[in-house]
């Protein structure tokens, strides 16, 4: 082989080698880009925070190999960043102004440092609580609509030892842009979700103050109605707005005069009339009220708690699955709650004499799916005992 041969091979082969190491690169060019548009996609189906956190740090610490990735929310009252390591773990909490993520938080400036032992501002004691020996890192803050910072994300080690390179830089400097949004979307939509709870709350504590005879009862409704609605494998948001239902169930008895709902003795047939009323003023009222497309038949479910599978209740005389499912639930739970209080007409039944007198209507005043439900939740977590435990923590929410 001649020399120029020599030197003709070895050019080929030269850029043979550099066409694939561009393929290569190009290719981990798409991944990113096809990472990014897939945590995009994700982070707009996304409202609740505890989902979307576990999703971001999954996808990011994947896409340019770090050991871990974290997301730190902002709280502006306590006036310190917050992330969950997992959905059992309790948070992790760190003063603002504090290491690291608290510098690029506090000015508001993404920070890349190779190597955190020879920066002061390094924060040793969150290793422990991670558990892994941190080593360099990248934080970017995330911003709102205003560029104001709201939290930080932060992603901890390249698994193959080296520091983040460009390339991971620009990655996490367009998922933080895409974060920020994402979270102040889900802080707003929290905010407007408990501000629409505390008003549907309100007026439930409202109803039952009228009432004091029956204080709670629409509260443990709630909580009862919940608790079947799961048992029956029902999604999140439909057991959500039973719920919310059976808080409202009784809200129409408003306009039941006082002297007819606190009469100590039987009824007469015209006040009785009266009483009977307040499903029909449940729906009117509620139906005043603007509920989200999935919540819309809310004022339905609470109006119809009166309904009986057999086709005997009242406003409608509607039977089996003519009433809406939530209200078949509601019923169930209504009844237990007022066998098991006191009233002016009863002595309260104990849960378990309750519990017979609702199977005994199994197919009669109740739909049957709903009461083996029932059962088993009662079995489950309707003992005396537990029950209190139950309503106490629904208080504390
Ligand atoms: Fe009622």
């Amino acid at each position: 082989m001649s020399r120029g041969q020599d030197k003709e091979s070895f050019a080929i082969t030269d850029s043979s080698k550099n066409l694939d190491e561009q393929f290569r690169e190009l290719q981990e060019e798409v991944h990113r880009y096809r990472k990014l548009l897939e945590i995009n996609a994700s982070l707009q189906s996304q409202m609740d925070i505890d989902q979307l956190l576990p999703l971001i740090i999954t996808s990011s610490s994947e896409t340019i190999g770090a050991e871990k990735c974290l997301v730190f929310i902002y709280d502006a009252d306590k006036g310190v960043l917050w992330t969950k390591l997992d959905e059992r773990s309790r948070p992790l909490v760190v003063p603002r102004n504090r290491g690291i993520i608290g510098w690029a938080f506090t000015h508001n400036e993404p920070i890349v440092v190779p190597d955190v032992h020879n920066d002061e501002r390094f924060d040793s004691t969150v290793d422990s609580k991670l558990g892994l020996r941190t080593k360099s890192i990248a934080a970017f803050p995330l911003t709102n609509r205003k560029g104001e910072p709201i939290g930080v994300l932060e992603a901890i080690n390249k698994l193959n030892g080296e520091s983040f390179d460009l390339k991971d830089i620009q990655f996490l400097a367009a998922v933080s842009v895409q974060i920020g949004i994402a979270i102040e979307n889900a802080m707003l939509y929290t905010e407007l979700l408990r501000t629409f709870e505390s008003f549907i709350d309100v007026m439930a504590f409202t109803i039952d103050a009228k009432h004091p005879v029956s204080r709670g009862h629409s509260r443990r409704v709630a909580i009862y109605s919940r608790g079947i609605a799961k048992e029956m494998g029902l999604p999140p948001k439909t057991v959500e707005k039973i719920y919310l239902a059976g808080l409202l169930h009784d809200y129409g008895k408003i306009s039941v005069p006082d002297e007819i709902l606190r009469k100590a003795g039987k009824l007469t047939e015209d006040e009785y009339e009266q009483v009977k009323r307040h499903p029909l003023m449940t729906y009117r009222i509620l139906s005043r009220i603007h509920f989200s497309r999935d919540m819309r038949d809310i004022p339905l479910i609470a109006a119809e708690h009166h309904e009986r599978w057999d086709g005997k209740g009242y406003p409608f005389g509607k039977k089996d699955d003519q009433i809406p499912l939530g209200a078949r639930i509601i019923a169930v739970a209504d009844v237990f709650d007022a066998l098991t209080s006191f009233r002016e007409y009863h002595t309260p039944l104990t849960f378990a004499e309750a519990k017979q007198e609702i199977i005994a209507q199994r197919g009669k005043m109740f739909d049957p799916r709903v009461v083996d439900a029932f059962v088993r939740y009662y079995d489950k977590e309707l003992d005396p005992y537990k029950i209190r435990q139950t309503i106490w923590r629904s208080q504390g929410k």
